[in-house]
């Protein structure tokens, strides 16, 4: 969808701002720009949109090169958020929201609508529209800003640090606004931050740049956290990278480890047996159907009678599409150290910390030092 080749931006003054950049972003995909202050992330925005010309290199949007192509026309096919917002002061919330439909020409009907429309993907009440910029919060504002991007429903937005100065709760809520939202339309997103959790929350991938305007690593959160491609990223990432991980890393099917098993209807005896025989202290009780109906361990099983009528529930489960992290979570609330990983009603098996750890170390390879090891 949108295609970086080799673009370049020298400032006149002599400021190499990016260099060299190649990137492909897909139809739909959120591409993250992150890296230091000055690295040239708002520069790489501008140029998409022709708000800054590249000194050297192409843009491609849908295969079309967008260097040469009249950028009034350019910029209706691209929402942009910039950096500090950028709400015009003087003017309501519903004519800051209509300002690019107006100079499309829309009636006003139509603009209205849109405009109710949009207050309530956001999640603002229909009730500001009447306000001003000043008389909204911070996060409000932000919201706005996003609004105003979408109206005319461009294929492409370009973010700026949209939520920059807001406060960790706020700036939490509206990034899974914003990931409910591109659940929604599926925009083809470049967004920019300094966050780097942000990054990995959003982003389908991440570009990280070094000042000077170098593409350091292009990759998904996942990879990037994995597999840094050089100290300055390892470095920028974190030392809690291994952490970071847990939240992009996926069930591994593999890992996920096949406990002995008996049926409900079976007697106590037969699960003392099955318990005797596979050297254990717990039995998944599971039913003719795969499905998980509790566990019965070795004190439940005392006497006689059949285990449905023993088995207790299981501590903790979670779903196969959660990430490691939520599986770690959920181990370390319980007893037992153990969590049941279902598939919607099917039973696959229990994670426990040991296993966790493993999935993980078995999807590294040696990663580089970080740099702040290095000695001097
Ligand atoms: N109009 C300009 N003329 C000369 N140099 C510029 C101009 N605009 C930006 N620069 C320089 O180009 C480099 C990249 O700037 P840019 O605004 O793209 O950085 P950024 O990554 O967005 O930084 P931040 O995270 O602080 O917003 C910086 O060194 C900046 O000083
Ligand atoms: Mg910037």
């Amino acid at each position: 969808m949108i295609r970086l080749d080799s673009v370049t931006k020298r400032y006149p003054n002599g400021q190499l701002a990016v260099n060299g950049l190649s990137l492909e972003v897909a139809d739909g995909e959120t591409c993250i720009l992150i890296g230091p202050s000055g690295c040239g992330k708002t520069t790489t925005l501008k140029m998409i949109n022709r708000l800054i010309e590249p000194t050297s290199g192409r843009i491609f949007l849908d295969d079309e090169d967008v260097t040469r192509v009249d950028p009034i026309r350019l910029r209706r096919r691209m929402g942009y958020v910039i950096q500090q917002v950028g709400l015009f002061p003087h003017e309501t919330i519903e004519a800051n929201i209509a300002t690019v439909p107006r100079l499309l020409g829309w009636d006003r009907a139509r603009v209205r609508a849109r405009v109710g429309e949009l207050l309530e993907l956001v999640g603002l009440d229909a009730e500001y529209r009447r306000r001003y910029p000043a008389q909204l919060s911070g996060g409000q504002r932000q919201r706005v800003g996003v609004a105003r991007a979408l109206a005319a429903d461009p294929p492409v937005l370009l973010m700026d640090e949209p939520f920059g100065a807001i406060d960790p709760v706020t700036r939490s809520r509206l990034q899974d606004e914003f990931l409910r939202l591109q659940g929604e339309v599926h925009k083809t997103v470049v967004f920019v931050t300094h966050d780097v959790e942000e990054a990995i929350k959003l982003g389908t991938r991440i570009a990280i740049l070094e000042v000077g305007g170098v593409l350091q690593q292009y990759d998904t959160p996942a990879e990037v956290l994995a597999r840094p491609a050089n100290r300055m990223v390892a470095d920028f990432v974190g030392a809690d990278r291994a952490l970071k991980r847990l939240k992009v890393t996926p069930i591994p099917l593999d890992g996920v480890t096949v406990p002995p098993t008996i049926a409900p209807s079976a007697t106590l005896e037969a699960a003392r047996a099955v318990m005797a025989r596979e050297n254990t202290d717990w039995l998944a009780v599971v039913d003719g159907d795969g499905v998980l109906r509790g566990e019965i361990t070795e004190d439940d099983a005392d006497g006689t009678g059949i285990v449905s009528d023993h088995a207790r529930r299981v501590e903790a489960w979670i779903s196969v599409d959660d990430s490691l992290e939520a599986a770690l979570a959920a181990t370390l609330l319980t007893e037992s150290g153990r969590v049941a990983v279902i598939d919607g009603d099917r039973f696959l098996g229990v994670l426990t910390p040991t296993t966790i750890h493993r999935a993980l170390r078995n999807s590294v390879d040696a990663t580089p030092e970080p740099a702040s090891l290095e000695t001097p």
